[in-house]
């Protein structure tokens, strides 16, 4: 049978400055969401990239004296670096200054205008640069609904996208699709945001230069958000003849990850803009809450960032990974904190996991106990602990596809849990010494549990995960087509090669007292 495809998308980041702990957060989601298709055996492409032209980044490569593509390019080696050092398996860097972007973008436009969903008419308003977003009110100067900084009046010819046009059917599709959104709460604010009326919408500006010239009339550039949305087409061929197989191999997108700041973009324009030109709609949309500093934002304009390589630095890699995936709610805002970073590392990672798989290579190969193997019956304490995995990864399985990731570690760290309480109330430090049949199944059971527990935990710690599978001798296959988790709820029968190993997670940072 053929693998089923996954197609997942990070936003475009503007290229104002290099990425922070925000931009990792929803690159990382979309890695996790593509590594647990993966090791579920579907073909994943994982898009991300950067958003180059508009207003707000003339103005940022004004004041820094530069001419916009080198002030933009000045950023780029940063942005790949950093996936790059987390591990983020994306299949394409996409940046809107392409030429296949722009010369796909101008011809969607072009297609809109001869269908006639486009007009030319005059544009009277206020604007939001930081925001590159036009603020609908009857106010005077206003300041932007979203991030409260000042506006400016915008009045100048503008073609408009004829966005009314498309209430009635964004509210029908969202009544049928009520999972578009996840979580499905902030759909919510999308219908009452519609329902409330669209207007059709500005998409060329006269006044900024840094843009892809308006298809037959170049003194107006388009509209940044009509140019980076379509980043996600674009991306995977569209508008290239010779791509026009891997186009529709991928489209339409599994999942758009973004944080909610870019929410109204994404399910409101983006699917009116698909409409229009007759392309399948993306089927899902993790929208995530905000990393905060001491409750703030944090963001590059606020000047309260930090610096993912930093971390790494010091904490390295995948405990970072799993801090980000579970201390903060996918749902709600979450404030960063180092101490609750060094904290989560002591207690989940080094105590909780580390610890087990510690234990239980110490205590085996001290009694030469190198080949691990299940029994011909497991004893009824191994089954309870099996039927405990069983439940988990239903639970985890479930959380993961919804795009819960915070609640899916959480139901993993349950189950380590209930291993690491398995393991000391049946003391086989005990049982080697009177009876090495019931030490053998009472190790062997927890081998298992750590098998499953390495694997499911692949998709957030990949690097360390394999070092785990590895210390069991234990192997994994991830490609198209083989799907790892439908393998695992079977029976306990695996063969175990122990090996030690150095210490998987080390403590850091704060004084233990030991
Ligand atoms: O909006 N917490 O780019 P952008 C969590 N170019 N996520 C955060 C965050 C934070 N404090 N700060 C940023 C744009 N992000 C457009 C997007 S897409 C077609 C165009 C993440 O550089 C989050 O995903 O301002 C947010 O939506 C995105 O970065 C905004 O990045
Ligand atoms: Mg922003």
């Amino acid at each position: 049978m053929k693998p089923s495809t996954f197609y997942v998308t990070t936003p475009i980041y503007y290229g104002t400055a290099k990425p922070h702990l925000g931009s990792l957060y929803s690159t990382l989601l979309a890695d996790v969401a593509a590594r647990w298709n993966k090791l579920k055996g579907k073909e994943v492409f994982f898009l991300t990239g950067t958003d180059e032209h508009g207003q707000k980044i003339a103005q940022a490569a004004e004041k820094a004296g530069k001419e916009p593509q080198v002030f933009v390019d000045s950023f780029i080696p940063a942005y790949k670096d950093a996936w790059k050092a987390y591990n983020i398996e994306y299949d394409h860097f996409i940046r809107t200054t392409d030429t296949h972007h722009i010369k796909a973008v101008q011809q969607w436009l072009q297609d809109l205008i001869d269908k006639g969903d486009i007009y030319k008419d005059f544009y009277k308003g206020w604007y939001c640069t930081p925001c590159e977003t036009f603020v609908d009110t009857q106010d005077d100067a206003p300041p932007c609904p979203s991030c409260g900084r000042a506006t400016q009046l915008v009045s100048e010819e503008s073609y408009f996208f004829k966005l009314s046009k498309y209430q009635d059917r964004l509210l029908t599709f969202y009544e049928e699709c009520p999972e578009f959104v996840i979580p499905r709460e902030r759909l919510n604010e999308v219908i009452s945001f519609v329902k409330g009326g669209l207007k059709d919408l500005s998409i060329s500006r006269t006044t900024v230069k840094w843009g892809i010239p308006f298809p037959g009339d170049p003194k107006h550039v388009v509209y940044v958000w009509a140019d980076a949305l379509n980043n996600y087409i674009t991306g995977v061929g569209y508008g290239d003849p010779s791509k026009k197989a891997m186009f529709e191999k991928w489209w339409p997108a599994n999942l758009h990850v973004m944080a909610k700041d870019i929410l109204r973009f994404h399910a409101v324009y983006w699917p009116a803009f698909l409409m229009a030109s007759n392309l399948a709609l993306p089927k899902h949309m993790l929208v995530h809450g905000w990393i905060t500093v001491n409750k703030q934002k944090m963001s590059k304009s606020f000047g309260n960032v930090v610096d993912p390589m930093e971390l790494q630095a010091t904490y390295g890699v995948d405990p970072v990974r799993y801090y980000l995936v579970r201390q903060m709610a996918v749902t709600h805002d979450g404030d960063f904190s180092d101490t609750e970073l060094e904290q989560k590392i002591e207690t989940d990672l080094a105590n909780d996991l580390g610890n087990l798989l510690n234990r239980t290579l110490s205590l085996s190969l001290r009694y030469d106990l190198e080949k691990v193997e299940a029994p011909d019956t497991w004893s009824p304490e191994a089954h309870e602990l099996r039927n405990h995995a069983n439940a988990m990864l239903l639970a985890y399985c479930e959380a993961m596809d919804g795009c819960l990731y915070h609640q899916a570690l959480g139901h993993v760290w349950k189950f380590i849990n209930q291993t690491n309480a398995f393991f000391h109330a049946q003391e086989p430090w005990k049982l080697v010494k009177n009876d090495k049949a019931a030490f053998a199944d009472r190790i062997a059971a927890t081998c298992h549990a750590l098998k499953t527990i390495g694997v499911i935990l692949l998709p957030v710690m990949p690097d360390k995960m394999m070092v785990l599978l590895d210390a069991l001798g234990y192997s994994i296959i991830i490609q198209p087509g083989i799907d790892n988790i439908e393998q695992m709820a079977g029976a306990w029968c695996h063969v175990f090669t122990l090996k030690k190993i150095p210490t998987l997670f080390e403590k850091s940072g704060i004084a233990h007292g030991d």
